[in-house]
């Protein structure tokens, strides 16, 4: 039986990552996010509440299971904040439970300022980020210049390091952007602040989970975005600029490799996609829109409408070989209750090639042809059920379709919004 437990996404985010996390919950210890920030939009409903998480793995929602966030991700302390007091209101427990990595780095205010700037300038190549900081954060890290989580323990070090930032930030902001500028004092003021409501929280978290696991805990390890938006292995530039990939979880937690035991990519039944970049399987009439209303495809972070398709075989190739993945879960089956037809692609034609596996080229992934299957649909609803013999069997096929040709068991099944919309096959925990 698993021990440790990785949940990704497998395509471009917004798979429903969040209530499969707090479902598998039940039966772990700890939760854990390796990568990411307040990006991330994870929602969970329980009974008749809904909640949305960004930062806070969605464990939270259970008492008394431990909650990490490690060093690959980067954190915004405003942000973070918010999410605690919005979770403290309404009654959920969040005090020594979220430890936070001494080695994160911190999102900063000019960070949103330059990503503002940069994407502005990009006009129709933009990426359509989600506005939060997350490239030019993680930039600062591989720049060596960031600014992590201990910093705010230390404030000389802390106003010592936004002094030397702003230099060169503010070089940038007033001549290139011609934007407004940042004064050393307004931010050490303000994240000074933020220090001594978050001190409680940070920790030696290598330390802490290494240990956990060591116990023989059960560990999830909570993916944000997807594999396809991995700043490696997705549809580059048009990615975020973390590793989502299961590669992510190592090196975004101090964790070596051989401690995982498994990795379960969760697989929307259909496509989304939110902000720029190519999206080959996209549905541009009206049934795409059809699709979004039904599904619910609005951002959970920003409100965007996401861009809606259908499902991608090459593209869950590519994510079945990138991460390893060992099971998958598919979820939102119930939006496609009652489809006549459903197409599936198979491969991408481009310039009178076909191409199987995943193209690395954006311009083949711009400008390809999706070759699709058509699967016959199902009338019955699949809203709600829990038992695999009771699906529709045009969903069943669907299933078993997916599964032989990615040669990866399909073990979770989701049927709704709600905790108990779920079809467990295979159980991961003991
Ligand atoms: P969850 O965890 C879907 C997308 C943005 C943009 C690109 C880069 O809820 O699945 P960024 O702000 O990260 O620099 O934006 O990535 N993006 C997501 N799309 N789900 C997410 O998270 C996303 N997080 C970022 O829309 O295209
Ligand atoms: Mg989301």
């Amino acid at each position: 039986m698993a021990k440790a437990v990785v949940i990704l996404g497998a395509q471009w985010g917004d798979e429903g990552k969040g209530k499969i996390v707090d479902a598998l919950t039940e039966k772990a210890d700890v939760v854990a996010r390796y990568q990411g920030g307040h990006n991330a939009g994870h929602t969970v409903v329980i009974g008749e509440e809904t909640f949305i998480l960004h930062l806070i793995p969605s464990g939270i929602l259970h008492e008394d299971k431990l909650c990490i966030i490690g060093n690959g991700v980067v954190i915004n302390p405003s942000a973070l904040i918010e999410e605690i007091n919005g979770l403290k209101e309404r009654g959920i427990k969040v005090n020594r439970n979220l430890r936070i990595s001494k080695n994160a780095h911190l999102i900063m205010p000019y960070h949103m300022a330059i990503e503002r700037e940069k994407e502005a300038l990009k006009g129709k190549k933009k990426i359509g980020t989600t506005g939060r900081g997350i490239g030019p954060a993680y930039m600062d890290k591989m720049a060596r210049v960031g600014i992590r989580v201990a910093d705010l323990l230390y404030p000389e070090v802390l106003k010592e390091k936004i002094e030397a930032n702003l230099r060169d930030v503010n070089f940038l902001l007033s001549n290139l952007y011609k934007a407004d500028t940042f004064t050393t004092e307004e931010i050490y003021n303000e994240y000074i602040g933020y220090a001594e409501i978050l001190a409680n929280y940070i920790d030696d978290t290598d330390i802490l989970i290494n240990r956990l696991l060591d116990e023989g805990k059960n560990v999830l390890f909570e993916g944000a975005q997807g594999t396809l938006l991995d700043i490696d292995h997705g549809t580059y530039p048009y990615v975020t600029s973390s590793s989502a990939t299961a590669g992510g979880v190592c090196t975004g937690l101090g964790i070596g490799p051989t401690k995982i035991d498994t990795v379960l990519g969760v697989v929307k039944a259909y496509t989304t996609r939110v902000g720029g970049g190519p999206f080959p399987t996209e549905i541009h009439d009206e049934f795409g829109e059809k699709l979004r209303e039904r599904g619910g495809e609005f951002g959970a972070t920003t409100g965007r409408p996401r861009r809606c398709g259908w499902l991608d075989m090459v593209a869950l190739r590519h994510a079945v070989r990138i991460n390893g993945l060992g099971g998958l879960i598919i979820t939102k089956l119930d939006i496609l209750d009652g489809l006549e037809k459903i197409k599936v692609c198979f491969g991408y034609e481009y310039n009178g090639k076909v191409y199987e596996d995943f193209p690395k080229e954006l311009s083949v992934l711009e400008g390809c042809k999706p070759i699709y299957k058509e699967y016959e649909g199902w009338h019955e609803a699949t809203l709600g059920v829990n038992e695999y013999d009771a699906l529709p069997d045009n969903a069943k096929k669907y299933i078993e379709m997916i599964e032989d040709s990615l040669g990866v068991p399909v073990d979770i099944i989701s049927t709704g919004q709600k905790r108990d919309d779920i079809i467990i096959r295979k159980v991961h925990f003991d």
